[in-house]
């Protein structure tokens, strides 16, 4: 059933109490609530409506009254009372369910033999009969009871009020959470876990107990997030002002987790892929994820819990304001133009397509049948380029001053996108016209600058026109509401004072001639519009868009001479990393239509030597150079296309990187031996700098066939003390197939067959392989005996790392779309969510030609005629073949 955003009604019924019992057991667990009920309006004669799957009720009480059949009405998904008291009263009921053979992971389940919860989005309703809808906050008090022995340790939300011994072998413990929330942050574990302690002063003083939960073997490697969740805490006393606000804070590890983790009020899970890090089992990645998204959990307390959304709608409220706090979070902890860089490529392979496709949405989305598919990159990612855009128009403090008065006046409610928008637009008594677009219009804008220099008159225009392309259900589109940063360079390669430009027939001064302004954010919002800059004294050349200040496709008449220019000399140097983008880009797709005219291929010398001198400049920062020197995906190119060509794009990304490492061969070479080291691992930023500098550098030389080389990442393979290093050595040599890849692939896995985050890492370079007719390869270690279709961690490692390889993915035979559609069908019986991730990766199968079209198209049709199909997947199938 599909639910509209404009259909919202304010609930008849609120609860205020809700108190829960939890006899959990290996046959059932016992769920007894009691919730106090009171009506919005008095005497409504609104029936209550509270949702229920997968229960088993067995009895329900009205002030004590048990009902009789006949009192309520029961149905798959829902439990109705047609008349309740008119004024408050107390509701008791009893369920019964089976986490044990919950593998859908939502609701109470068993992670290797704990049990667990996850409720968001619309997990609760597996629980108990609720009104499972963010917009009802209620006080919670949970109690637990369970065997001692087999689940020790028994955690809920808030503060632990009470705990004791009970008969037969078992105990009980009774948590009570003082703040409201919602009950999709609501979780409850049990069993048999360690934790490491530590503490974490606030500003005002108070002292909060910090709890990383885990097997007592891997407590070791709960270090690395204990020290990011102490410096996330801080961090948001410093930046935000914000302070926990509990005596005690849980994070638990559990190994079965659909998503990444999962901000329940005082009690963190986490996929322990996020948690658990050593410097010989998690590579520089893992560390930086862990970092992050341990901070994007903590910070949702604020954003997210403290003020929380009105209905699922709303997601980017808080998800797309949380991203955007990790990021600044995780920038200033590493190397902020990094960061920023990473974070613009993540959005342009994944979330550009998507924008798309079938599947395109707005921030906001208009509608949704399963809840769970709109977790996305819009909501998320681009939420949180929209969330940037208002600090970007309002300056650090101007932004600060919003937030300040979105919690001031929001705190304890769960609200709208639009409260957000105008607490920052009061607080600062700004006017953002029809900023609110962001968050209605799906599609990316595409936005074309042209310039122009009058050296008689010393002005120097940029004229822009922005057009968003129509999505599914919006033909049409508004103009948008663009903030672009610009600075204008010099021929030294210097920025230009900027004085005041001319816009909409009136002269501006640009904000503070003295002292002089280098940069200024032109708001762009009309369908066309010209910026006048004056008194310019000499040609610039304008550096647009810095930082990538709006998330949108700029086009713009920049010859190669001018990218050239300042991808040497921009003082932005997210724009210096974006202008050898846009040359490599250029350059990508000239090839790829060269290839697919037969033409020979061959590679500009310009662009080799623009290369070598960002390999060569010791003046820059490593991982700067590492993401400089790395080619735009292949998603991101195929994304430019009309009719999207895998073979060809990946036959050019791989021409183009065997022919810059055998013509900068020795510069690639010198940068492995330099930047070595056998120092003991740190996680900082000049040491993983230079071990992606070493590794990328390690990862070109091995596109090479060349015994030499083989031999050099043999070598890096064994002497490696991290897994950084390892790994990359690893990766570099399965890129040849061969008996060295076979032995050294041997070799990884019996060393870490114990280790199954490990483990998941062999699986998916294995699975991204671009050797041909690796499909089959896949299918074989499907059934590796470490492999489970019901983990996520390692469908997403081996379904999700073949799916990410054009070649073999998309292959002409069809081979892996067979395979893909038989893998989505057997998951969905275990678990929905993942099955429909995995689904998506068809939805794009209209920019494909004509005979992957109908392959593809065959089956999601297979997919859909199947019996029992969920909710998730049907939404993705249908709305892709729609
Ligand atoms: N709120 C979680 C986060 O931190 C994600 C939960 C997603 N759950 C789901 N079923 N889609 O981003
Ligand atoms: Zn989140």
């Amino acid at each position: 059933k599909e639910i509209f955003l404009k259909d919202y009604k304010s609930p008849a019924f609120y609860f205020d109490t809700v108190d829960l019992k939890f006899s959990l057991g290996e046959e059932k667990t016992n769920v007894a609530s009691k919730i106090t009920v009171f009506p919005s309006v008095e005497g409504t004669s609104s029936p209550l409506v509270l949702d229920g799957e997968d229960l088993k009720l067995i009895s329900i009480k009205v002030d004590g009254k048990e009902l009789k059949e006949g009192d309520y009405h029961l149905d798959s998904r829902h439990l109705t009372l047609p008349s309740p008291p008119q004024g408050k009263f107390t509701l008791e009921i009893d369920t019964e369910i089976q986490p044990q053979k919950n593998t859908s992971l939502e609701g109470l389940y068993k992670s290797s033999g704990n049990f667990c919860t996850q409720c968001e989005a619309e997990g609760f309703r597996k629980i108990t009969f609720y009104q499972d809808r963010p917009d009802i906050m209620a006080k919670y008090i949970c109690r637990i009871e369970a065997d001692k022995s087999l689940y020790p340790v028994l955690l809920s939300n808030g503060n632990l009020i009470e705990q004791g011994v009970l008969e037969g072998g078992k105990h009980y413990a009774v948590w009570e959470d003082p703040f409201k929330k919602p009950c999709y942050l609501f979780a409850l574990v049990a069993g048999q876990l360690e934790s490491r302690d530590d503490v974490f002063v606030t500003r005002s003083g108070r002292k909060v107990s910090l709890r990383i939960w885990t097997p007592a073997q891997d407590v070791p490697k709960t270090a690395h997030a204990m020290y990011s969740l102490k410096a996330a805490m801080k961090w948001d006393e410093d930046v935000f002002g914000l302070e926990y606000d509990l005596d005690l804070f849980n994070v638990v590890a559990v190994p079965d987790f659909n998503m990444g983790a999962m901000e329940n009020k005082s009690l963190n899970i986490f996929n322990s892929k996020l948690v658990l890090a050593s410097p010989e089992t998690a590579s520089d990645a893992d560390y930086a994820a862990i970092l992050g998204v341990i901070g994007h959990e903590y910070f949702h307390n604020w954003t997210g819990n403290r003020v929380t959304c009105r209905d699922w709608f709303q997601l980017s409220l808080k998800e797309g304001l949380t991203v955007f706090r990790d990021q600044e979070f995780s920038s200033d902890m590493g190397s902020r133009t990094v960061k920023r860089i990473a974070d613009v490529s993540r959005l342009r392979n994944f979330q550009f397509p998507q924008d798309a496709g079938p599947m395109a949405h707005p921030v906001r989305p208009h509608s949704y049948i399963k809840m769970d598919n709109f977790y996305t990159g819009k909501v998320y990612e681009k939420g949180a380029e929209v969330v940037r855009m208002y600090k970007t128009l309002l300056g650090t403090q101007g932004f600060r001053k919003g937030m300040d008065l979105y919690f001031k006046r929001h705190d304890g409610q769960a609200v709208t996108c639009e409260d957000f928008f105008t607490a920052m637009q009061d607080a600062n008594g700004a006017d953002f016209a029809n900023f609110l677009l962001w968050y209605s219009q799906a599609g990316t804008p595409v936005v074309k600058v042209s310039s122009s220099y009058n050296a008689e008159a010393h002005t120097f225009s940029l004229k822009f026109s922005q057009e968003v392309p129509p999505s599914p259900g919006q033909p049409v589109k508004e103009p948008m509401f663009i903030p672009v940063a610009v600075g204008l360079l010099d021929s030294s390669g210097k920025d230009m004072p900027l004085s005041s430009l001319y816009h909409d027939g009136t002269l501006q001064s640009v904000a503070g001639n003295n002292p002089p302004v280098f940069d200024t954010v032109l708001r762009v919002t009309k369908k066309e519009e010209e910026f006048v800059f004056c008194d310019i004294f000499e040609r610039p050349i304008p550096s647009l868009l810095r930082g990538y200040s709006a998330p949108v496709r700029l086009e713009s008449d920049l010859s190669d001479s001018d990218l050239f220019f300042l991808l040497a000399h921009d003082s932005d140097e997210f724009n210096r990393w974006e202008a050898g983008q846009l040359l490599a880009r250029k350059l990508m797709l000239s090839l790829v239509s060269d290839f697919q005219q037969n033409k020979p291929l061959t590679l500009n010398p310009k662009f080799v030597q623009g290369l070598k001198s960002i390999l060569c400049d010791t003046g820059l920062d490593k991982e700067f150079i590492a993401k400089a020197i790395t080619l735009p995906g292949e998603g991101e190119i195929m994304d430019m296309m009309e009719v999207a060509d895998p073979d060809a794009v990946h036959a050019v990304r791989t021409f183009i990187r065997k022919e810059l490492a055998s013509q900068l061969k020795s510069e690639f070479l010198s940068t492995v031996q330099n930047n070595r080291s056998s120092e003991e691992y740190t996680f900082n930023h000049p040491n993983m700098a230079r071990r992606a500098l070493k590794n990328t550098a390690l990862a070109y030389l091995a596109s090479l066939e060349d015994p030499e080389i083989t031999e050099l990442a043999l070598c890096e393979y064994n002497a490696a003390t991290n897994m950084t290093d390892q790994f990359a050595a690893l990766a570099a040599i399965a890129q040849k197939p061969g008996k060295t890849r076979d032995d050294v692939l041997a070799d990884f896995y019996s060393k870490w067959q114990h280790d199954y985050l490990v483990v998941n890492k062999w699986f998916s370079l294995q699975a991204m392989s671009d050797i041909p007719g690796n499909v089959e390869n896949v299918r074989n270690l499907l059934n590796h005996p470490a492999f489970d279709l019901r983990n996520p961690n390692k469908v997403y490692s081996l379904i999700g790392g073949f799916c990410g390889s054009p070649v073999n993915f998309h292959a002409k035979d069809g081979s892996g779309y067979k395979f893909l559609g038989e893998i989505v069908l057997q998951l969905d019986k275990l678990n929905p969510q993942v099955a429909s991730r995995m689904v998506s990766a068809f939805s794009r199968w209209k920019r494909f030609d004509e005979s992957r079209q109908k392959l593809a198209k065959q089956q999601l049709e297979m997919i859909m005629s199947a019996n029992g199909l969920s909710e998730n997947v049907f939404e993705i199938a249908s709305k892709s073949l729609a």
